[in-house]
């Protein structure tokens, strides 16, 4: 662990569907790391219910802050500052956790931070790590988001490309409920991948036109859907298609999971390839590449950004496990720089659903 004395700043994260909250010394020092997962909740509708995911919010966001203060062994005075994930995410989800940390706040008169969900996803990679080099490559990929960055510092980075249809982590669900593998659908079909011949289909690789850093994944989703029910009868919500997974034998579905997989990250390497020869072509040569999102905890993708990194000869910065998923260690991390910055919020905070950057 690094050491790491001042300022202790609360994270508190309720964009999505985890209840969480940690606390970070000096910006990278991990004392606590709490992370109240709803995915038990939400398994049985195949995805995430947003009314369910902000009352069950309520219920758990403070034994989420107590058991983060009782797990640093810290008290309420000890927190220096209160950091909450204020935007992007469901609405009423962002709101439990803004509202939150601005009592908090105010009842212990420190300063609150508002801090960027996306952006916070790239800093993951600092926490009980080294600082991040910049100018450095980013790549978030989550269920929400599949964004391309170039980042001159921790809170100062420019989007170079977005998906225009699915997130990488949305087609991921969308496939893994087409294969009936349950929700979320990305770790188990990343596990059931690890079994499969990806050579056994071949999926298409969407890259838009030959310049765009912009992503979609509608095409391989409904690739893959065709593929393991057959081409369907009628238009939209009334279609009837063929034959479903059933049909499909174990060693079929690893083959398609591992098809998919291959393709959905060779986009993703292709990507960053075409960003690393433009920032290089312009001067801007970045230092280092970093990831973030639920899709960075995916084991093909931290193999093969590994392996861009050393072609590259730039430093690879991929998340701990544990600071891939959504959690507050990287809203607190974060929020240090703003806080040495001096750049806080007041009570006046809102909570907002999407965001530009
Ligand atoms: O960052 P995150 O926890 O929440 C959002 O901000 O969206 O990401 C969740 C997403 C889900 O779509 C989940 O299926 C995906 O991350 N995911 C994975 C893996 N673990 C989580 N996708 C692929 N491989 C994984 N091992
Ligand atoms: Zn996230």
């Amino acid at each position: 662990m690094i050491a790491g004395t001042d300022p202790l700043i609360l994270g508190v994260e309720s964009s999505c569907d985890e209840t969480a909250a940690a606390l970070v010394t000096s910006g990278r020092a991990v004392r606590a790391n709490i992370i109240a997962s709803q995915h038990d909740l939400h398994r049985k509708f195949g995805g995430i219910v947003p009314e369910i995911a902000s009352r069950a919010h309520v219920e758990s966001i403070l034994p989420v802050m107590d058991q983060a203060l009782e797990a640093a062994g810290a008290s309420p005075d000890d927190i220096d500052a209160v950091a909450v994930g204020n935007r992007p995410g469901l609405i009423g989800s962002l709101l439990v956790g803004v509202s939150a940390a601005k009592a908090l706040a105010w009842a212990l008169d420190r300063p609150l931070i508002g801090v960027n969900h996306v952006q916070a996803h790239l800093y993951a990679a600092a926490l009980d790590a080294e600082p991040i080099e910049y100018p450095a490559l980013g790549l978030v990929v989550s269920g929400g988001h599949t964004n391309l960055y170039a980042i001159h510092s921790p809170l100062h980075m420019q989007r170079l490309g977005r998906t225009i249809d699915d997130a990488v982590g949305e087609a991921y669900d969308k496939v893994a409920a087409i294969l009936h593998l349950g929700f979320p659908g990305g770790p188990v079909l990343d596990r059931l991948a690890q079994q499969g011949d990806a050579a056994a289909v071949r999926f298409p690789r969407t890259l838009l036109d030959a310049t765009s850093l912009d992503f979609s994944y509608s095409g391989l989703k409904t690739a893959v859907l065709y593929h393991v029910r057959g081409k369907p009868q009628g238009r939209g919500s009334g279609a009837t298609f063929p034959r479903d997974a059933d049909a499909l034998s174990d060693d079929q579905k690893a083959a398609v999971a591992a098809a998919f997989q291959a393709a959905a990250i060779d986009v993703l390497i292709a990507k960053l390839q075409r960003a690393m020869e433009g920032l290089s072509a312009q001067g801007d040569r970045p230092r280092s590449v970093v990831i973030g999102g639920g899709v960075s905890a995916n084991s093909l993708l931290r193999q093969r950004v590994a392996e861009f990194g050393h072609t590259h000869q730039i430093t690879v910065r991929i998340p701990d496990l544990a600071y891939c998923l959504d959690n507050a260690a990287m809203i607190a991390g974060l929020a240090h720089h703003r806080l040495a910055d001096h750049r806080v919020d007041d009570l006046t905070l809102p909570a907002i659903a999407t965001t530009e950057s």
